[in-house]
């Protein structure tokens, strides 16, 4: 049997080169103050590092998108450039993962939780103010990073998905119950917040390959449909799910006045749930309002929440619907649209890149069958 059919783990195949990115990640995120720097270093040290699904994906499609040099005039030469070409490649990684974590630190602040990676968040470890900085220095040392690739196009790509994750958190914020129940903000809104860092990093190593535009348009569509799937059965899981299985809190979502793909589509079915859900919504009682004179504000960032029984109602309407297969049917959609932009690659038949390839077709099934 050829090794093109041997089964392939996405994540061994990068574990090594992961751990280098880790060490150089770590010795990045070094800072002058020593508090900021034990801040900066937090989720950097060894064991809380998360899942690096970014970083994974970033590392395959590096692989997947070497072009095959001609016939080398001299082997130094060519191995010289390769080993440069990845280094950069590697940079793309741990620009996005610094990206990331700053996102997390200043995601766990706005939400105001206690844990985060089955530790202590930063907020909580070590207040809000530190987290907050702690976050602002990563965003730093990633644009550091970034510029050293002397890449002004890739640079552009990069600020875009920050800019995006700052928008994609806010359109979340929205107190307006028909943005909150609308299936096209959802979408939108999930694009920005899981879908856009990925989808531009993939382009960029596109662009540092020196790809031509249709190919980095398909690395494009690559991370954008994985990571549009990603969070779409993370939205079925927060209402199938176990807590113990996730290691979060399941219905947290709704729990917290988000509305999500499953809900959206039982609403579709039962017109009946849009005006549980939109009372629910805006029910004042749930509405935390404080008076400032004339003007009502609304005191906290947190949405109102259903309802006890608004929720409950809600669940029995999604219960009834089919509300979570289209949400999976929808996610599996993405994926199956993730595996035909790599299929549509330029033909390469290089052992590498046909491994990487099959590597993140894999990813894309992986995504869909998760249970947690
Ligand atoms: C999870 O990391 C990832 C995302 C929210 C979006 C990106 C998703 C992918 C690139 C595809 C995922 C691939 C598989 C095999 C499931 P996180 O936000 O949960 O944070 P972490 O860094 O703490 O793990
Ligand atoms: C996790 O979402 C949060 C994000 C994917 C992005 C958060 C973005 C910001 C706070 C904008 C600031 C960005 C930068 C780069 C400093 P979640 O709360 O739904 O998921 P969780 O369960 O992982 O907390
Ligand atoms: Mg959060
Ligand atoms: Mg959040």
């Amino acid at each position: 049997r050829s090794s093109s059919e041997d089964q392939v783990d996405p994540f061994s195949l990068v574990a090594d080169e992961l751990s280098v990115v880790a060490n150089r990640l770590r010795a990045m995120v070094v800072a002058e103050v020593p508090k900021l720097a034990s801040a900066a270093e937090y989720f950097f040290k060894m064991g809380v590092e998360g899942k690096r699904f970014r970083p994974t994906v970033i590392l395959l499609m590096a692989t997947t998108l070497n072009v095959q040099i001609s016939k080398p005039a001299s082997e130094g030469v060519v191995d010289m450039f390769s080993t440069e070409l990845r280094l950069r490649q590697q940079s793309i990684a741990e620009t996005t993962e610094m990206i990331h974590v700053a996102s997390l630190l200043h995601d766990d602040v706005l939400d105001d939780v206690d844990t985060r990676r089955g530790i202590g968040s930063l907020n909580y470890v070590m207040g809000n103010k530190l987290a907050v900085l702690a976050g602002d220095f990563l965003l730093s040392r990633a644009c550091i990073t970034l510029a050293s690739l002397k890449n002004t196009e890739v640079v552009s790509l990069i600020a875009t998905a920050v800019e995006h994750l700052v928008t994609g958190e806010t359109m979340q914020m929205s107190t307006l119950a028909e943005q909150r129940t609308s299936m096209d903000y959802y979408l939108q809104k999930t694009y920005y917040k899981t879908a856009s860092l990925i989808s531009n990093s993939c382009k960029s190593i596109a662009l540092l390959t020196g790809q031509t535009a249709e190919v980095a348009m398909l690395a494009y569509e690559y991370g954008k449909n994985l990571g549009l799937a990603f969070q779409l059965i993370d939205d079925v899981l927060d209402f199938t799910g176990t807590s113990s299985s996730l290691g979060k809190g399941a219905l947290s979502d709704i729990h917290h006045g988000i509305i999500t793909a499953p809900i959206l589509y039982a609403m579709e079915e039962f017109p009946e749930l849009r005006t549980v859900v939109d009372r629910g919504l805006e029910d004042p009682a749930n509405v935390n309002l404080v008076s400032h004179g004339p003007i009502k504000f609304i005191k906290s960032n947190r949405l109102s929440p259903l309802s006890k029984g608004s929720l409950i109602q809600a669940l029995e309407y999604l219960g009834k619907s089919h509300g979570i297969q289209r949400t999976r049917e929808l996610a599996a959609k993405h994926a199956s649209l993730a595996s035909a932009a790599i299929d549509s690659l330029p033909e390469n038949d290089d052992e590498d890149v046909q491994r990487s390839r099959r590597a993140l077709i894999e990813l894309t099934h992986r995504v869909i069958n998760r249970t947690k």
